[in-house]
């Protein structure tokens, strides 16, 4: 299958989750509208398609982590929500639309974020969720995504990444940035879709090991397309990480060994998959689906 129709489907998937489950809002309802705009504004629905592809890589069907997918998204939109806020990257678009605190206001932005974090976990402990694994598995599935977005995870690198602004850093404090705010999720949730599904521990630390490197590729990437990238394939600004001073890639070694960074990535993060033999066919694919992006 085709890597854009793969994400066309876990799309579906997970708006058929999100849209049955999220309230309406009764005096509250225009934080739920908030949370909403920024959810169905559209996104590659990256992080779920790994969820999906965890699992099946290990042998589990689609529709056993559909809530959980659902929820690893409604973490990622919270964290975007909140990323483009003017006390961080004060960014006016995102998903080929005003950003949420532009639609809404500050406040309004600050809570949708807030509520869709709690979302989540809701949705992880959904009743068709438990259903669908082991206690002990969606335990475990369910720490190892609240460690990668913690303290220890995202929100330490995007905190790192806000101090680092406008200040002089090297590659070392720059990888630890690119490992927290973004690597931690999308390998948190390539590992969860396996834990799920009953993956055993030599797969599960393959799929941890491609999550890392198709991560690590994944923001080298996101800081190439800052510069070279076309406004409305993207749906977010260009030039915003410049205008921030952000500790970047391209800021820090220039474009071209940028693009050579995440070809290296890529490639590392392909033969890692050789232990899951054909059952690693889509994710290699997606790996140099996403590559493709930066040339
Ligand atoms: C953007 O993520 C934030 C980063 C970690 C670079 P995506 O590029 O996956 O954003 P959407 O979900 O497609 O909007
Ligand atoms: C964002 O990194 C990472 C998270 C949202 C956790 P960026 O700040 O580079 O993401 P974009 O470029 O705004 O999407
Ligand atoms: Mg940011
Ligand atoms: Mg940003
Ligand atoms: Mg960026």
């Amino acid at each position: 299958m085709r890597v854009i129709e793969y994400l066309n489907i876990a799309a579906e998937e997970i708006e058929k989750v999100l849209k049955d489950y999220l309230p309406d809002g009764e005096y509250g309802k225009r934080v739920v509208e908030a949370a909403k705009y920024s959810l169905f504004a559209g996104g590659k629905r990256l992080r779920p398609a790994l969820c999906f592809a965890g699992c099946e890589a290990v042998g589990g069907k689609k529709e056993q982590v559909a809530f959980f997918a659902a929820g690893i998204e409604c973490l990622h939109t919270y964290s975007l929500i909140h990323d483009d806020l003017p006390c961080m990257d004060d960014d006016d678009l995102r998903r080929g639309k005003p950003s949420c605190h532009k639609a809404f206001d500050e406040a309004t932005a600050v809570l949708a974020g807030d509520g869709l974090q709690a979302l989540a976990f809701e949705l992880f402990t959904h009743p068709l969720q438990v259903k669908n694994t082991t206690p002990s598995r969606l335990i475990k599935a369910i720490r190892t995504i609240a460690r990668a977005v913690g303290f220890e995870g995202m929100v330490g690198g995007q905190m790192a990444d806000l101090l680092m602004e406008g200040k002089k850093g090297g590659i070392r404090v720059l990888k630890w940035i690119h490992l927290h705010k973004t690597v931690r999720l999308i390998e948190a949730s390539v590992v969860c879709g396996a834990i799920l599904a009953g993956g055993n521990k030599r797969q599960i630390q393959t799929l941890s090991k491609y999550g890392k490197y198709l991560g690590l590729a994944f923001q080298v990437i996101d800081d190439i397309l800052d510069i070279t990238g076309d406004e409305k394939k993207l749906g977010k600004k260009v030039h915003s990480d410049i205008k921030k001073e952000k500790l970047t890639y391209p800021a820090l070694v220039g474009l071209p060994e940028s693009k050579e960074l995440a070809r290296k990535y890529t490639e590392q993060a392909v033969s890692s998959l050789k232990p899951l033999g054909e059952k690693g066919k889509f994710l290699k694919e997606l790996a140099y689906f996403l590559l493709e992006r930066a040339f």
